[in-house]
């Protein structure tokens, strides 16, 4: 199973929108794919399941210690199994702080879970929710919007993946950059310039364009490649989807 994190500390990034729709088209080229929520903002189990409240979330599994089993809910139209998040989330770190092994719950929780991929939709901050969705995890994907500072906080994870890997023995490195929301402007080339430049190889292909109909498919509980398949975005998710498949940045 490839257990895959997609995490930057940095907040409107496109981590969701990357997580649902690489999700999506994962299902949609024959891979069982479960997807868990670590932000206790919920976007990604908002877009997939609108209002709708379920008993348990992914609180209950790290502080509660209730079976991951029975918290996972199934999305027909994602064609993904999701492990919902929820507010109530954001009260765990204070639970778990003085837990031995605190920083590997979320591994420990997953760990028996059967699927192609597991992704994991990481909050913007670098606390302990994030080191857990790292250390569940062996590969990275970061996603980059190209802007002037948009380099100088990704050493800053960087020195986390370092630490969670030196640290706490996790197998995790940084596979894939992809460059998000990205528009044809002078200062945003450059970005995604100086962005290639850093990370080489490692960056995605696949550019992912500023393109209003992911907003609309997130709006409307829909993969854009259902929302929309003829759009900028799907197609992009398209093509990110094979590359991440294919290994093309590992
Ligand atoms: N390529 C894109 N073009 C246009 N809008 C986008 C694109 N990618 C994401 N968005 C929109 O930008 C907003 C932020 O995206 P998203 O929620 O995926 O980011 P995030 O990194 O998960 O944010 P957070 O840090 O709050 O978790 C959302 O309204 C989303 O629909
Ligand atoms: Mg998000």
């Amino acid at each position: 199973m490839r257990r895959i994190c997609i995490a930057n500390q940095k907040g409107g990034v496109a981590k969701t929108t990357t997580a649902l729709n690489l999700a999506a088209e994962l299902s949609r080229m024959g891979k069982k794919v479960i997807l868990i929520d670590m932000d206790p903002q919920y976007s990604s189990t908002a877009a997939v399941f609108g209002n709708q409240k379920f008993e348990y979330n992914i609180y209950n599994a790290i502080v509660d210690k209730i079976d991951i089993q029975s918290i996972i809910q199934h999305s027909d139209v994602f064609g993904i199994d999701v492990v919902p998040s929820d507010i109530e989330l954001s009260g765990a770190t204070l639970r778990i702080s003085e837990h031995i092994g605190r920083e590997k719950v979320l591994y420990h929780c997953t760990r028996k879970l059967k699927y192609d991929y597991l992704l994991v939709d990481a909050p913007p901050s670098l606390g302990l929710l994030t080191v857990n969705a790292l250390t569940a995890c062996n590969e990275l994907i970061v996603p980059i919007c190209p802007e002037f500072f948009s380099l100088k906080g990704i050493k800053l994870l960087e020195e986390i993946v370092e630490n969670v890997r030196g640290g706490l023995g996790a197998d995790i490195k940084i596979t894939g950059v992809v460059i998000t929301r990205h528009r044809e402007r002078v200062v945003m080339n450059e970005a995604r310039d100086a962005i290639r430049h850093y990370f080489g190889k490692r960056v995605f292909k696949t550019v992912i364009p500023e393109n209003i109909t992911l907003e609309e498919a997130h709006n409307a509980h829909l993969p854009v490649y259902k929302y929309d398949p003829k759009s900028k975005g799907a197609e992009a998710y398209h093509l990110l989807a094979k590359e991440v498949m294919h290994g093309k940045c590992k």
